[in-house]
């Protein structure tokens, strides 16, 4: 567990030092104090299955643990997700914070940041990974420093809090209140939280009862186990796993409405909307995802026959089941190359209404181009699931067990109240 040699310290150290200044180059690591404890604290020792090299990967987590499937279901997240998080936590010295989902590291960056007069609690629902966790902290002289626990966060940590912040490293369905309980005034909560498969880390604020989010950044994490877990509902649109239609959130209520749906006609749109290269789609998708209430993805196996499916992504389409017409209709989006180089997006629709549907989504994309595309992006408020619906703000709202979502979605004008030509800027 530790250093064997000097060579290997001195070697550690610069890999740390490359880790560091990479982040900083790419825009992904901004703040000094963020920057000072990613110098201090030595990852290749919170991740001793690893080489120096694969330790210090700014884009790579170490994967600590599988299930029997030989799922990840435990790591040392990559460190440009844990520099992207702690920025958006912005702890300062002093700091009470809460860390759910261990490896050591992070917490021991945590500690780092909040100094001698703040507090570090780790939570993790894994006694193994607690354990490991707790050796680490203290082989490297951080366990004076870092208070681990073992059990589900969902049920809170309720004798160690408030916190002035709680940074989940796990990926979140919903926001529990044992959360928003042992949150102070103020505090900020960090979490990845999935919403209708678009996962984003979001930077809430406690206004009383409501989370106010700050900032939202994409990323990616092993999914939450425990109480409030939750696995995802798959449609086979074959029977089989070669075309699946998967859903977070408000799954169709009755997927044998589906049944037989690819044996109607495929109805294509187009719609006018191109995207550059190197856009970015997370406001598209972030856009359709809270607007169209059954929006999902469609993943398709490439090695086998598609069918009439012609998605230009096997792996991932953006994708959605007609909730209001009865779930009959589904339709999925898919790209054709324009004559400038851009990708425009279509609309691929089946059902006995598919071409309104297709029609429905097709607008849908339109409208994020016209009004939103370029923007600031939507402000996003987590409230009660007990809000009446009347008092819901927004124009979309994602319901969950014990929060409803609700996005505000302004409009993306410029500086004289006029909405900005379709470049493709922004993001
Ligand atoms: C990505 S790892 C944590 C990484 C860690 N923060 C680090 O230092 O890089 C996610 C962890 O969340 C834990 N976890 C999953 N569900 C949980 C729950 N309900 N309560 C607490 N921990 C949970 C897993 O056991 C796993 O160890």
């Amino acid at each position: 567990m530790t250093d064997t040699t000097t060579t290997d310290q001195d070697e550690a150290s610069c890999l740390r030092t490359e880790m560091v200044d990479l982040l900083t180059g790419d825009g992904y690591l901004t703040d000094g104090a963020v920057k000072r404890a990613m110098l201090a604290v030595p990852r290749h020792r919170f991740a001793p299955e690893a080489d120096l090299a694969a330790a210090h990967a700014p884009y790579d987590a170490v994967i600590t643990k599988h299930d029997e499937h030989g799922v990840a279901i435990s790591s040392v997240s990559a460190p440009q997700v844990q520099a992207m998080m702690l920025e958006q936590a912005s702890l300062a010295p002093g700091d009470r914070v809460l860390e759910i989902g261990s490896g050591g590291y992070n917490a021991a960056l945590i500690a780092e940041l909040v100094g001698e007069h703040g507090s570090v609690t780790t939570v993790d629902i894994d006694s193994d990974v607690t354990d490991r966790a707790e050796e680490l902290l203290k082989h490297t002289g951080y366990d004076d420093r870092v208070r681990v626990v073992c059990a589900d966060a969902a049920d809170g940590t309720p004798e160690h809090g408030p916190y002035d912040a709680i940074i989940v490293t796990v990926g979140a369905w919903d926001v529990p209140p044992g959360w928003v309980d042992n949150l102070a005034e103020g505090g900020r909560l960090v979490v990845p939280l999935r919403m209708r498969n678009v996962t984003q880390s979001l930077a809430l604020v406690r206004e009383g009862d409501r989370l106010v989010s700050r900032d939202e950044r994409i990323c990616g994490f092993v999914p939450m186990q425990g109480s409030d877990g939750h696995t995802e509902t798959q449609i086979l649109l074959r029977g089989d796993t070669s075309a699946v239609l998967r859903f977070d959130d408000e799954a169709p209520a009755d997927p044998h409405a589906l049944d037989g749906v690819l044996l109607t006609d495929r109805v294509e749109v187009w719609t006018g909307v191109a995207l550059a290269p190197r856009e970015l789609i997370v406001g598209l998708r972030l856009y359709l995802a809270s607007t169209l209430p059954g929006f999902g993805t469609l993943t398709v196996d490439p090695d086998q026959d598609f069918g009439p499916l012609a998605p230009s992504n096997p792996g991932f389409s953006m994708a959605a089941v007609n909730t209001a017409g009865g779930g009959r209709e589904f339709a999925y989006l898919l790209t054709r190359r324009t004559e400038q180089g851009d990708f425009e997006y279509g609309v691929h629709a089946f059902g006995p209404d598919a071409a309104a549907f297709a029609d429905t989504v097709a607008e849908q994309v339109r409208t994020w181009d016209r009004e939103h595309r370029g923007g600031p992006g939507p402000r996003i408020e987590l409230l009660p699931a007990s809000t009446p619906v009347s008092d819901l703000p927004g124009q979309a709202h994602i319901a969950k067990r014990h929060r409803i979502l609700t996005f505000s979605w302004p409009k993306a004008t410029d500086a004289d109240g006029q909405v900005p030509s379709n470049t493709n800027e922004g993001e």
